[in-house]
């Protein structure tokens, strides 16, 4: 048995792509916040947005991951939402959850990432490019003090950054 592994991260820092396959290669489960509080509310998170607000859905957010903590979790890759950690409520249950991994990229990756994407109600309107950068500058700090490990994402492919993440906690649990 192994404690969880968390990844966070801005959106587009392929959490969920490579949380897939640190779980599938590790035999281990993969889980996602958002797609947790999609199935429990039973619509999409831009609806969510939509219809009750972001506060709401960030409460939404802080009582999953404290569930997951009083539940106790193992054998699971857990990737979080992009806002989940700016919480200091949430840093603090993630880092008691597991091992805290932020999947750091620049805003040029992440514009190109996140470009066109439909899902993502805080990316709507006004110009991408100021938002990312404004966005990154203040949680880059927050995603910093909430993880145990930080692993750069820019210029490699989801399976050299899941072997990374590998090495990187090989002394810890692998
Ligand atoms: C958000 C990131 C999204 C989702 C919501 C808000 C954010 O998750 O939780 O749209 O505040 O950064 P991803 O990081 O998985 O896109």
């Amino acid at each position: 048995m192994i404690k969880p592994i968390i990844l966070t991260g801005y959106m587009g820092a392929g959490k969920t792509t490579i949380g897939r396959l640190l779980a599938e290669q590790e035999g281990l489960v993969f889980l996602d916040t958002d797609a947790v509080i999609e199935e429990r509310e039973g619509r999409s998170i831009q609806d969510i947005f939509a219809g009750a607000g972001e506060q709401s859905f960030r409460d939404m957010e802080t009582a999953l991951v404290g569930e997951l903590l009083e539940k106790g979790l193992s054998d699971t890759v857990l990737s979080v939402g992009g806002g989940l950690p700016v919480r200091a409520e949430n840093r603090r249950i993630l880092k008691a959850l597991g091992t805290v991994i932020y999947l750091s990229a620049s805003a040029e990756t992440i514009i190109k990432r996140v470009s066109g994407s439909e899902n993502r109600p805080l990316l709507k309107g006004g110009e991408l490019a100021d938002k990312v950068n404004r966005m990154l500058s203040e949680r880059g700090p927050l995603y910093e003090q909430g993880a145990d490990i930080i692993v750069e994402t820019d210029g490699s492919t989801a399976p050299e950054i899941v072997r990374e993440i590998k090495k990187r906690l090989k002394n810890i649990m692998f």
